[in-house]
């Protein structure tokens, strides 16, 4: 199906919890605080799921919170294995990722995104307020080991961390990771001072690059090969086009649809009518018409 700007539907963002094991101080905590009965189950979590392809979702992401702190998350992906979803990936922080990463797998996910901004010990607990790095670097590799590929790194680029970004494109190039550069949304007045312009580096690897490809479905994201390191850039901010190539809708941790990102004022509830037994399509076609650019041309 298509919004009422033309845009396809192809992915579907399901959030599973809204708890995290981190404190990253810049976080979009997706969602609200809703009480415990709105948590979905896993069964609940896989029927959205399905119906979603009904209306062109082929590649589904999970998220959080952190993800791999439902008890249940293999579950979760089993029921939303289908034979139409063509794409399973996991946005994970890492820290519980070398533990899981066998179990993930066997239970159909196909790849994971592993947030990770820097690998200086001291910076990450500034960031995240949490100690050890060294489980997350051991979760990317453990992950890679088990065929959770191609497994993205995400690095968010902020005044603050920018100087560590060599060494996270040596570090992904060791052991064949893509990396993704994410242009940082301050979402507040206090985080302005974290913002940071990437054009000069993706001017600087744009040089270097020995390949350049502009994936049009994806949010008109580049993405640079340099030395066998594929890198991307997202670029919410910057990139006018970004809205207007958008193909995702979300599902929030507590039963929602959300047809964009970055608002919380249009969103459908699906969960009370799966609960009613009620057919869940019209809830889809109001939240695919409730969806509209955020970054206008
Ligand atoms: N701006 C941009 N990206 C963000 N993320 C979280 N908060 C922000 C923000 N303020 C992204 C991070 C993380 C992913 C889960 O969400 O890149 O890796």
């Amino acid at each position: 199906m298509r919004d009422r700007f033309g845009r396809e539907i192809r992915s579907f963002r399901i959030s599973v919890t809204n708890k995290c094991n981190l404190q990253c101080f810049y976080c979009h905590k997706e969602g609200h605080n809703s009480d415990n009965n709105r948590y979905m189950t896993a069964e609940e979590i896989g029927i959205i799921a399905k119906t979603s392809t009904k209306f062109g979702v082929r590649k589904i992401k999970i998220s959080g919170g952190e993800p791999l702190l439902r008890k249940d998350i293999c579950e979760i992906i089993e029921n939303i294995r289908d034979e139409k979803i063509k794409d399973i990936s996991l946005t994970t922080n890492g820290i519980l990722l070398e533990h899981l990463a066998d179990k993930l797998k066997d239970a159909g996910l196909n790849r994971v995104n592993v947030s990770l901004d820097t690998l200086n010990p001291e910076l990450y607990k500034k960031i995240t307020k949490f100690e050890d790095v060294e489980r997350v670097i051991n979760g990317i590799k453990k992950a890679i080991d088990v065929g959770l590929t191609p497994l993205k790194v995400n690095f968010l680029a902020m005044s603050l961390n920018i100087k560590d970004l060599q060494n996270i494109m040596e570090f992904c190039r060791d052991v064949g990771a893509i990396l993704q550069i994410i242009e940082f949304i301050p979402l507040k007045e206090t985080l302005k001072k974290y913002y940071y312009d990437i054009s000069s580096i993706e001017n600087e690897i744009k040089e270097k690059a020995d390949k350049v490809i502009t994936r049009k479905f994806m949010q008109n994201r580049k993405k640079y090969i340099v030395d066998g390191l594929e890198i991307e850039f997202v670029r919410p901010m910057d990139n006018s086009e970004f809205c207007m190539h958008c193909t995702r809708i979300r599902l929030t941790y507590d039963g929602y649809l959300k047809p964009c990102l970055l608002r919380d004022d249009n969103l459908v509830d699906i969960l009370t009518p799966l609960r009613k037994g009620e057919n869940l399509e019209s809830y889809f076609v109001e939240c695919i018409n409730r969806r509209e650019p955020y970054f206008k041309l």
